[in-house]
């Protein structure tokens, strides 16, 4: 079993990293031209559990339409969570937009800049906060998310399961003495560019800059480290969305519980997959009198991290247009509203877009 102190001194271990990051690196990602703290926090609020090229479009529309942290605190949370549709993992959009009105508010519209004040606000925590502080202000942070927990996992052979207490010390430790004192944004990039792109789960070692002080390549035995619990099969949950619309190109929606899975987010109504058509629209006061078309449609599949949803539609075409589809949205105080796809600024779950894009329109009255 290796010891702690034989880890490579920061300079053998940052060194060829930042070598390996000039030629190879990510440097033109549309965070860091120009590298402004707002920019660097929504960057990495949006890159937790999502891959860059995945945040990438999302990141540019979503500085676009709030360039700083006042129009973002300004906004309601609406368009924050429209601009987020698709992403998943809602909680981060509402916690950046709440973070957004506590930093205005308490900051007077300046972001933090230690990582203590960081990590006290809502929905970072200890890695995020030094990826902040690291890019945004180029002060030393020791960074510690997914990618750099394999990479380090592996230079040091570290054993245990990566989610418990005793291994994230070590590895807390191992970042630690690995950071160097300068570079500290380029460091922070390089390191989770190495994770992201050469030590990846399958990882491509032969193109791996410090491989020559990794111990797990050293021994054969990257594929071994970091260890992980086996996981358990994802239960599968069956729910059906019942999708209304109108002859004029209209879908009913409702909006979700603000917390929980698409919290705050929009949807054709969804219940239990054993409801009658009929028990729906009951419940729900539509006029069972209005509807000319009941057809189900094909159904879809969502994984989530913990379970698999299958969504049934069930499409339900009206006769006529209930009265309050043309009344403005601000007028209507229920949880439902009507909106046409494409002219809205909601938050849409992607079952939901899905759903919306499946509407086909109608050919006029018969
Ligand atoms: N994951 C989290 N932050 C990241 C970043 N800045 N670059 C690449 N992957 C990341």
């Amino acid at each position: 079993m290796p010891h702690l102190t034989d880890h490579p001194t920061n300079g053998e271990f940052a060194s060829p990293l930042l070598a390996w990051w000039e030629a190879n690196g990510r440097r033109d990602l549309p965070w860091q031209n120009p590298r402004t703290p707002y920019r660097v926090w929504v960057s990495e609020v949006m890159l937790q559990q999502t891959q860059v090229a995945t945040v990438v479009p999302y990141f540019v529309r979503f500085v676009q339409r709030f360039p700083d942290i006042e129009a973002l605190a300004a906004a309601e949370l609406d368009p924050v969570l429209h601009l987020w549709s698709g992403l998943g993992y809602y909680a981060r959009a509402r916690n950046l937009h709440r973070t957004a009105r506590i930093v205005v508010r308490e900051h007077a519209g300046g972001f933090p800049a230690t990582a203590e004040e960081i990590e006290a606000l809502p929905g970072i925590g200890r890695s995020t906060a030094a990826a902040i502080v690291a890019q945004a202000y180029d002060r030393r942070a020791p960074i510690l998310d997914g990618n750099v927990k394999r990479v380090l996992a592996r230079q040091h052979r570290v054993a245990g399961h990566i989610t418990s207490a005793v291994t994230l010390a070590k590895l807390w430790k191992l970042a630690d003495a690995l950071t160097p004192q300068d570079r500290a944004a380029d460091y922070t990039q390089a390191v989770m560019d190495l994770g992201a792109t050469v030590c990846r789960r399958r990882p491509v070692c032969t193109v791996c800059p410090v491989r020559t002080t990794c111990q797990a390549y050293a021994s054969g035995a990257v594929d071994r480290y970091p260890e992980r619990a086996t996981s358990r099969p994802k239960r599968l949950e069956r729910r059906r969305f019942f999708v209304l619309t109108t002859p004029d190109g209209a879908c009913f929606v409702e909006q979700r519980a603000p917390e929980g899975i698409w919290g705050g987010l929009w949807s054709p109504p969804e219940r239990p997959a054993d409801l009658s058509v009929e028990t729906f629209l009951a419940h729900s006061g539509f006029d069972p009198g209005a509807v000319r078309e009941i057809r189900a449609g094909t159904d879809l599949r969502h994984g989530f991290s913990h379970f698999d949803l299958v969504a049934e539609p069930i499409h339900v075409r009206l006769r006529t247009t209930p009265p309050e589809v043309r009344a403005p949205p601000e007028s209507q105080e229920s949880r439902g509203r009507w909106i046409v796809p494409g002219q809205h600024e909601l938050g849409l779950s992607a079952v939901a877009a899905k759903l919306l894009d499946s509407i086909t329109p109608e050919r006029g009255p018969s």
